[in-house]
């Protein structure tokens, strides 16, 4: 059987959307988490109301979000309706682009928008206007944006040898 994609006319993401994609995208937040410490790393105020994450992938890191921060109301947009049925209360999953859909939030209302690995997503030239869009959903001088995308590892300025232990980070 061969692999199943999201099949969105216009957009330019291809990587799968399947079971094994699924369990790929939930076995790199759990090393995210554990490299970073912690799912957030921006000061968010210890209350939030409203979390957003964009490109949610798996929607392993809104589970755990929502379970962290019961205060909040914690949503995952993604392309695929991917992730699971049964969620915490506080957690909800919608289909978007975030290249089209952002509008539909209301300006000013999150305390955080999280958005990680969705380069593969968003032309050059989208990014100006996504981050921009990102910003305005944010709530005025107390809301916060993460960001993270890779790059290519490099050791020494070379690809990272097999046998060093940062190499599997490097093909995740
Ligand atoms: C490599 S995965 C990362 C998933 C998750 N953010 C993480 O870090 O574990 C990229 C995800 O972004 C989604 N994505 C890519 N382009 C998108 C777009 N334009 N709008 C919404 N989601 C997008 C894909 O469907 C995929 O689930």
């Amino acid at each position: 059987m061969g692999n199943r994609f999201h099949g969105i006319e216009g957009n330019n993401y291809y990587l799968p959307n399947d079971h094994p994609e699924f369990e790929r995208l939930d076995v790199i937040n759990t090393h995210m988490r554990t490299m970073w410490g912690s799912n957030i790393l921006a000061p968010i105020s210890p209350k939030p109301s409203l979390i957003l994450d964009v490109g949610t992938g798996s929607g392993s890191w809104v589970i755990e979000v929502a379970g962290i921060y019961s205060t909040a109301q914690v949503i995952g947009m993604d392309l695929s309706p991917i992730q699971p049925l049964s969620v915490p209360p506080n957690a909800e999953f919608q289909v978007g682009d975030l290249t089209v859909d952002l509008g539909s939030f209301h300006e000013m209302s999150f305390d955080l928008i999280h958005s990680r690995l969705v380069k593969l997503g968003v032309l050059d030239w989208q990014w100006d206007h996504y981050v921009e869009q990102v910003f305005q959903l944010l709530k005025p001088s107390i809301g916060w944006a993460q960001f993270g995308e890779s790059s290519q590892l490099l050791c020494d300025g070379e690809p990272i040898p097999s046998n060093r232990p940062l190499y599997w980070v490097s093909c995740l």
